[in-house]
């Protein structure tokens, strides 16, 4: 299994651009399964989570080109072989279960294993199919998986019990083709949920209000293959945000969605970064001795639980004491153990960890857990005195496009080694 290692200690300095959002790629992908005409999607990343919804995606029946060189992605779903998503891919990746909607809607039927918990929590899909019920569908969940069958779905006001994004998202994709109206409350506002909406309106949907709690579909008879921009994304943005901030940096991250990231430039700002909005991106500049910030994580615009365990590593060198409170997944603090190995002063107690800034973090052997907390060992590691070596990265290839290239280029000591 390859490895990353960071000799630490390097301030990053220069360009980088933001790449395309897998949490969006990943929506159009299962949006493709409702046309049968080739769906164009553009600026898409290679990532480990788009070549499994891939393969998924084959095993459906669907005709897959891609253009890697120019991030171009497009696919046809002429008729579905079997309408299921196996639990080998699933429980590989989650968002698998986006297939639900789309596949029930089209085909009138889907069986896809159930997801089960994963290292953040126990993560139900519940909501989803409470909502598929109130939309006339059919459940029956038996041997780990969850067959949904409808003759044809019909609309419904369904409010969902917490937010949820691939909840919203799996909705909206089954009530396009349903009959009359769907009324879906309490959505989430992620920008995500609005590039999948503003693809599906460009498809021929008619979706009004994503972006706000209510969204409201009406239901069409067929949608067209259309060319769809993937936005970036906010996260990988975000994590090099942080980056720049932690090393003391001045660093232009172009294609950056600045506006998606209000919550984390007030809190960079608060701990003493500098966050310019410039033409064609967004600047920040790092100042050390970092200020310590409380930081609770919220759906959006609140900040998002993505970022949590990359500020959690800004904090650990921080001037003073920082409360981290997990409110979106109960079991997000994996990352903590790790870099505490590093000489993190770091406590847990319930949904919040207690983090007292040492004076410098040490390298250290460290164990990728998940896909946010490989991200933040990266961060220790870059202000770390000496080297870091992160093991069980393809948690991090599963969302972070050549990041240690990206590193690299603004003057990272860092690289992949083959195992
Ligand atoms: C998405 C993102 C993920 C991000 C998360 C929260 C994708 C592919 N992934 O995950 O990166 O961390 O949003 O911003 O977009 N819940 C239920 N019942 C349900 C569904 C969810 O109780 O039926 C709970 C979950 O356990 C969790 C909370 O709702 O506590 C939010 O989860 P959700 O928004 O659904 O996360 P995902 O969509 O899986």
């Amino acid at each position: 299994m390859d490895k990353i290692i960071i000799e630490g200690g390097n301030r990053l300095v220069g360009e980088v651009t933001a790449s395309g959002a897998k949490n969006a790629v990943l929506p159009l992908m299962a949006a493709s399964l409702l046309v049968d005409g080739w769906l164009t999607i553009t600026n898409v990343p290679k990532l480990r989570d788009i070549e499994t919804f891939k393969i998924l995606l084959n095993h459906l029946g669907s005709d897959i080109e891609t253009d890697p060189g120019n991030n171009i992605l497009k696919i046809r779903t002429k008729d579905v072989a079997s309408p299921e998503a196996p639990y080998e891919l699933v429980k590989t990746m989650r968002a698998s279960v986006l297939v639900l909607g789309p596949l029930v809607a089209r085909f009138k039927r889907a069986r896809v294993s159930l997801p089960g918990g994963c290292a953040i929590g126990a993560r139900p899909i519940d909501l989803h199919l409470k909502g598929l019920k109130a939309m006339g569908a059919e459940i029956v969940i038996e041997h780990g998986y969850v067959t949904v069958t409808a003759e044809k779905l019909k609309g419904a006001k369904i409010y969902m019990d917490t937010i949820t994004v691939t909840g919203t998202e799996n909705l909206m994709l089954a009530a396009v083709h349903a009959e009359g109206t769907t009324i879906l409350e309490n959505c989430a506002l992620e920008p995500e949920v609005v590039c999948l909406a503003d693809a599906l309106n460009a498809m021929g949907a008619r979706i009004t209000g994503a972006g706000t709690d209510t969204i409201k579909i009406e239901g069409v008879e067929k949608l067209n293959a259309v060319e769809i921009r993937v936005i970036p994304d906010r996260i990988e943005a975000g994590t090099f945000m942080v980056a720049a901030a932690m090393t003391r940096g001045n660093v232009l991250i172009k294609d950056c969605p600045y506006k998606s990231l209000d919550a984390l430039n007030m809190k960079l700002r608060e701990a003493g970064a500098e966050v310019i909005e410039e033409e064609g991106g967004v600047r920040v500049i790092g100042d050390w001795p970092i200020r310590s910030v409380d930081v609770k994580t919220h759906p959006h615009p609140g900040f998002p639980t993505d970022m949590q365990a990359q500020i959690m590593a800004m904090m650990t060198i921080a001037n003073g004491l920082s409360v981290i409170t997990e409110t979106v997944f109960e079991n997000r603090f994996m990352h903590v153990s790790e870099l505490k190995r590093m000489g993190a002063d770091i406590t847990i107690d319930g949904k919040c960890a207690v983090v007292r800034g040492v004076k410098y973090l040490s390298g250290a052997p460290l164990m990728a857990t998940d896909l946010r907390a490989s991200a933040s060992l990266i961060l220790a590691g870059l202000v770390a005195d000496g080297k870091t070596e992160v093991s069980r990265i393809y948690h991090l290839d599963r969302g972070y496009e050549k990041i240690e290239d990206k590193l690299r280029a603004l003057g990272a000591k860092i690289d992949r080694v083959k195992a």
